[in-house]
């Protein structure tokens, strides 16, 4: 039997590496695609570089999608690329919208293009709940976005949905709740935290400045949710799923645990700065994982405890 083949958008980012390292195991050719920058930025993915195929394109321009599914017929694409950041949506919201929002029509307008049949996974986002309307969040809940991030999401959702009814392509939306991990890049609250707690204890930092801290997320292992973008696409119909743990804590108690794990108290370091609030936040987050669970038989493995402690391992680890 031919070798399946996966065209990954995002290979560089968190996600990206530990799905082409999944879809490498499952035996697939992966292909990924790459935007020109003016110095290489592979670590995530040095470490399997000689097995995939990098190609060059980006989310802004159709084109390039168009001749690299033609180059490379992939049978399914994962859109993880993004402007991903939710901070930074807020002071580049027009930019947000073209990569994060727009960019999902350029790429599956390129889908429909090149070969309809090719299957298609959106990386949606929990954030598109936002001002939550229900508790715990699920397909069927109404959104709510509190950020141009979570807005250009929303618009990704839901040109994805219309492909699908209007061409009839196998297209899915996955709404992923927030997943972390020591490839995590450092804005992201939960790496800055273990990140300095690493640094502190080594004597290399002295506090770590932070906004909300009682906002609250329900925090997954990375690793463990690229499994489900991969069954997503494997069933006999498309469909749009919430990926979570069921589970919620606060930026705190994140604290709590990861200083607590080299023997420190997070308040004696803690610096609470305005700069780090936003001009609207997303209080709680909490999904309910059932349909995954039931239709995909997908379950995450990694705790959250597990996950903190691994996370501050492997930072003191990096920093030493
Ligand atoms: P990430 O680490 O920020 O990676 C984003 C990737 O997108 C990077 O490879 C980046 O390339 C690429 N990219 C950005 N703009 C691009 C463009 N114009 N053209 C082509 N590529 C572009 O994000 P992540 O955490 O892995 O998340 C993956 C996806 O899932 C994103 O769409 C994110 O919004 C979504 N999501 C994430 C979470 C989460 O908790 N992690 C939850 C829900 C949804 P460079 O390396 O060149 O910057
Ligand atoms: N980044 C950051 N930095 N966040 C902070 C800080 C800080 O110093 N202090 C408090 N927070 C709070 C934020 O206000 C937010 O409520 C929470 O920590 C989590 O922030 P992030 O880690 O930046 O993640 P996010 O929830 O905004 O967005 C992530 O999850 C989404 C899924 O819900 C990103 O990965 C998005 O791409 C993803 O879609």
């Amino acid at each position: 039997m031919a070798k399946k083949r996966a065209l990954i958008t995002g290979i560089t980012g968190q996600d990206g590496s530990y799905l082409a390292e999944y879809l490498l195991e499952q035996g697939y050719d992966v292909i990924g695609m790459i935007r020109r920058s003016s110095t290489v930025n592979f670590e995530r993915i040095h470490h399997i570089q000689d097995k995939v195929t990098l190609v060059a394109g980006d989310l802004l321009d159709e084109v390039s999608m168009i001749n690299l599914l033609r180059d490379h017929r992939p049978s399914e694409v994962y859109n993880l690329a993004a402007q991903s950041f939710v901070q930074t949506s807020f002071s580049q919201p027009v930019f947000t919208g073209e990569v994060t929002g727009l960019g999902v029509t350029r790429i599956l307008d390129a889908v429909r293009v090149v070969d309809p049949g090719i299957r298609f996974y959106q990386a949606s986002s929990s954030e598109m709940f936002g001002k939550v309307q229900a508790v715990p969040q699920s397909e069927t809940t109404p959104f709510y976005p509190r950020s141009p991030y979570g807005v250009a999401k929303l618009y990704g959702h839901w040109i994805t949905v219309n492909y699908r009814e209007s061409y009839d392509m196998y297209a899915c939306s996955g709404i992923l709740f927030n997943h972390e991990s020591p490839r995590r890049g450092l804005e992201f609250v939960t790496r800055k935290i273990t990140n300095a707690v690493a640094r502190i204890k080594l004597g290399k930092d002295k506090e770590l400045r932070l906004g909300n801290l009682d906002a609250k997320r329900d925090w997954g292992y990375a690793k463990d949710y690229v499994r489900a973008m991969h069954l997503m696409l494997q069933q006999n119909t498309p469909d749009d799923y919430v990926v979570s743990t069921g589970e919620t804590y606060s930026v705190r108690r994140f604290c709590e645990i990861a200083f607590g794990h080299v023997g420190l108290k997070y308040e004696d370091y803690v610096v609470i700065d305005e700069r780090f609030y936003r001009p609207a936040e997303v209080e709680l987050l909490v999904g309910d994982p059932a349909k995954a669970n039931r239709e995909l038989g997908w379950k995450p493995e990694v705790t959250f405890e597990q996950l903190v402690t691994m996370m501050v391992e492997s930072d003191l680890a990096a920093n030493k």
